[in-house]
């Protein structure tokens, strides 16, 4: 108890913990510990998030109220301190090395010949391989000591990284404290995906070294030093809800969750990085002092007993057909992981066989390789490069390559995004280059091959002027972007009413690219508005035109007069605007003609719109030429409909979602509208049908009865998670 004396005034800051109170914080944290190793390296939690929550509550009130009970391992320290101003060199005890590619099955059995004839193994001499999934991230290094999380780096040469300790700390899944193994009889080592099967040792799986093994290492359950090493990524969850939390601010997306985890991990104010849910899996040891590893799959068992995360699917594999088997099986599944992979990573199981092989060079092991996916990433040639206005005035410059087949299509263009991506990359004009296609993603450049250079590439400036229009271009402070500032650009036009017809807005069947090009092109079509008074001749004249195409889009103009409101306010191009904040505004203000009253603060006070996208209705709504077309839409009789409750979306078909206790950021008839806008039901009562519960402060007899049914309880922050990953993008 605090206790005090007249000496000594007491202020809450000096409040002395006594032994209770330290008994509890150090229970509490080792709770939370164990929900963290259960959830994290286990897969099975047994605590519910809210549980989960409250300990972490009552954990940070206790800090507060007694701060010298607090540590910089302590579960609460993991959102970030203060901001870094440049990262520390951080040098690896033992190298980081990479890995050899291999990209067919001939290649996998090629290196298995060499690795045969290196250690003078016949054929009938098995070897064992451990497969693991080649996870798309960042690797890092971390020094764990006494199983105390120390420091952690990036790789960098892969002789010396980055000191970005602080940043580590934030990834939850990241142990600060190894925990002991239990003593374990000798020979026991786990089956793919089970705790400890025995296993046939193979060949050189056998224990090795018995003799210069310390005096039992494992007495303590943990190394006294490791290197231990992993994969730093971001789920494909995570970075569309980063996304589009960047496009609402306006800020610049990333183009793919490597790029994201990689922005997040090099951040240099720790609190941002936390705010960015980063993941990790650990497959590899560097310097090791006061433990044993007998081969890799030990490795992975042992690190999985110690709390840290690792990928479950891992296979051993007992020879090369087996290995090829399993490459085989993730390249038609890996769609479904929840994250990406670029490969699969084949080691040789035994530590013993590993030594024995040692390195090619000092760059790559001889032990292990990267079995990579084909045609991902294919080289081809920069022919040209164009620049493309967007309806954003948005110039962006677009590669015309030598047509390749990539991932099942050929491919002729890919982004280069801006002028700086071209400047870093340096792509210059006769290039070959590396282009990849990731997930739905539009193809991008990714590197140059410096190498294959010939010194007839011409350099890449992009135009002061815009190709569409001339205008001279502006390029906002601060913005990597550089635009056509002119409203009346045409290509900008062109674009604008593309969109406006486009699926995510009024989807007017029938307007495709040519269609707007010729209807822009032609001078008929200034604005979007304009679209509402075209005539079936106006339409013949144009190319490809016969009256049954007329006919049917026409029909479909005039039917889009009665679109959902939300389609409408898409349709207008508003910068900052997509999909989802025109479903929110649509639901909050009604009608188009409340919106457009609406002031700034008025905008900005409506859930999940921020300041920015705030000032850019405003902005829209205040520009005449705007108002202009606004008005003409109203006289061409355009009424859009305001369907609040009518689902918009079907991300949450046939789904059914209870809330209980307090929400801090929405209020229950915003959740609940909410689920219905995204075609889910919301619910008073918790049964067998429930899909979720989404519980809040003070949940009472409904989180019981959820926890009794086994339905799965959600926070309110994860809740707002699964309905930002609806949200679509909109042009920049
Ligand atoms: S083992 C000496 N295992 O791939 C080999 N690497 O091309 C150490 N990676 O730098 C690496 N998943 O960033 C290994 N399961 C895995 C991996 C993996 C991803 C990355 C890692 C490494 C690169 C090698």
């Amino acid at each position: 108890m605090p206790t005090t004396t007249d000496e000594e005034p007491l202020s809450p800051e000096v409040a002395r913990a006594g032994a209770q109170e330290q008994q509890r914080v150090e229970e509490v944290r080792q709770q939370i510990r164990r929900a963290n190793y259960l959830y994290y390296a286990q897969d099975a939690p047994e605590l519910s998030d809210a549980a989960y929550d409250a300990l972490m509550q009552e954990l940070r009130s206790l800090e507060e109220q007694y701060p010298e009970l607090l540590t910089a391992d302590s579960p609460t320290q993991r959102v970030g301190t203060d901001a870094v101003t440049a990262f520390t060199p951080y040098p690896h005890r033992v190298p980081m090395l990479s890995l050899d590619n291999a990209f067919s099955a001939e290649d996998l059995r090629a290196w298995e010949e060499k690795l045969r004839r290196q250690v003078g193994a016949g054929p009938e001499m098995r070897i064992e391989y451990v497969c693991e999934l080649k996870i798309d991230g960042l690797s890092v290094n971390l020094n764990y000591e006494n199983g105390r999380f120390v420091a952690g780096g990036t790789r960098g040469d892969g002789l010396t990284g980055e000191e970005i300790s602080l940043n580590l700390r934030t990834i939850s899944a990241l142990p600060m404290h190894l925990r002991p193994t239990a003593p374990k009889p000798a020979g026991s080592l786990p089956e793919e995906g089970e705790p400890a099967l025995s296993l046939s040792a193979g060949l050189f799986a056998e224990p090795i070294e018995k003799e210069v093994r310390p005096a039992s290492p494992e007495a303590a359950g943990v190394p006294a030093r490791i290197e231990i090493r992993g994969e730093v990524f971001m789920s494909h969850r995570e970075f569309a809800r980063i996304n589009a939390k960047l496009e609402e601010q306006g800020g610049k997306t990333f183009a793919n969750p490597r790029n994201a985890a990689a922005g997040s991990l090099r951040q240099k104010d720790p609190s941002q990085t936390a705010k960015r849910r980063l993941d990790v899996f650990l497959y590899a040891v560097g310097e090791c002092e006061g433990w044993m590893f007998q081969s890799q799959f030990d490795l992975l068992r042992t690190y999985r007993e110690w709390g840290l995360r690792t990928n479950p699917n891992v296979r051993l594999c007992d020879g090369i057909d087996a290995v090829i088997a399993f490459c085989e099986e993730w390249g038609g599944k890996k769609g479904e992981l929840p994250y990406d992979i670029d490969g699969v990573v084949v080691k040789v199981n035994s530590f013993a066989l590993q030594r024995e092989l040692g390195r090619v060079s000092s760059r790559a092991p001889r032990w292990a390789i990267a079995y990579k996916y084909p045609a991902l990433q294919v080289r081809t040639k920069v022919e040209s490069i164009d620049v493309q206005v967007g309806r954003t005035g948005a110039l962006t410059p677009v590669a015309n390559l030598t047509p390749v087949a990539l991932a099942g299509v050929v491919v002729a263009r890919a982004t280069l995004h801006n002028e700086d991506e071209i400047r870093r990359k340096d792509v210059r004009i006769g290039d070959t280059v590396v282009i990849q296609r990731a997930g739905e993603v539009i193809p991008e450049v990714v590197e140059v091959v410096t190498a294959a250079r010939t010194g007839d590439e011409i350099k890449f400036s992009m135009p002061t002027e815009c190709p569409s229009c001339g205008s001279p271009v502006v390029k906002p402070e601060g913005e990597a972007v550089v635009r056509c500032p002119n409203e009346e650009c045409p290509k900008k036009n062109q674009e604008r009413v593309k969109y406006f017809a486009s699926r995510t807005a009024l989807d007017i069947e029938g307007l495709g690219e040519k269609q707007c090009e010729q209807l822009t092109q032609s001078g008929l079509v200034r604005d979007v508005a304009d679209l509402y008074t075209l005539t079936k001749e106006q339409l013949l004249d144009f190319d490809r035109m016969g009256d049954k195409l007329a006919t049917k889009i026409l029909s479909n103009i005039e039917a889009s007069k009665t679109c959902p409101l939300n389609r409408l306010i898409a349709g207008l191009g508003i910068r900052h605007i997509g999909e989802h904040s025109a479903e929110v505004l649509a639901a909050h203000f009604g009608t188009l003609e409340r919106l457009q009253a609406a002031t700034a603060d008025e905008l900005a006070g409506v859930f999940e719109i921020g300041r920015r996208t705030a000032e850019s209705i405003r902005a829209f709504f205040d520009e005449p030429r705007n108002q202009l077309t606004l008005a003409k839409i109203h006289d061409a009789g355009v009424r859009p409909v305001a369907h609040i409750d009518a689902p918009q979306s079907d991300r949450f078909a046939a789904k059914s979602f209870v809330f209980t206790g307090t929400l801090v950021r929405l209020k229950r008839d915003e959740a609940e509208a909410m689920v219905k806008r995204m075609g889910g039901r919301a619910s008073g009562s918790v049964s067998k049908q429930t899909s979720y519960l989404v519980a809040g402060d003070e949940a009472g007899s409904k989180l019981t009865k959820a926890q009794q049914l086994g339905v799965p309880v959600l926070t309110e922050e994860e809740f707002l998670q699964m309905t930002a990953e609806a949200e679509t993008k909109s042009e920049d």
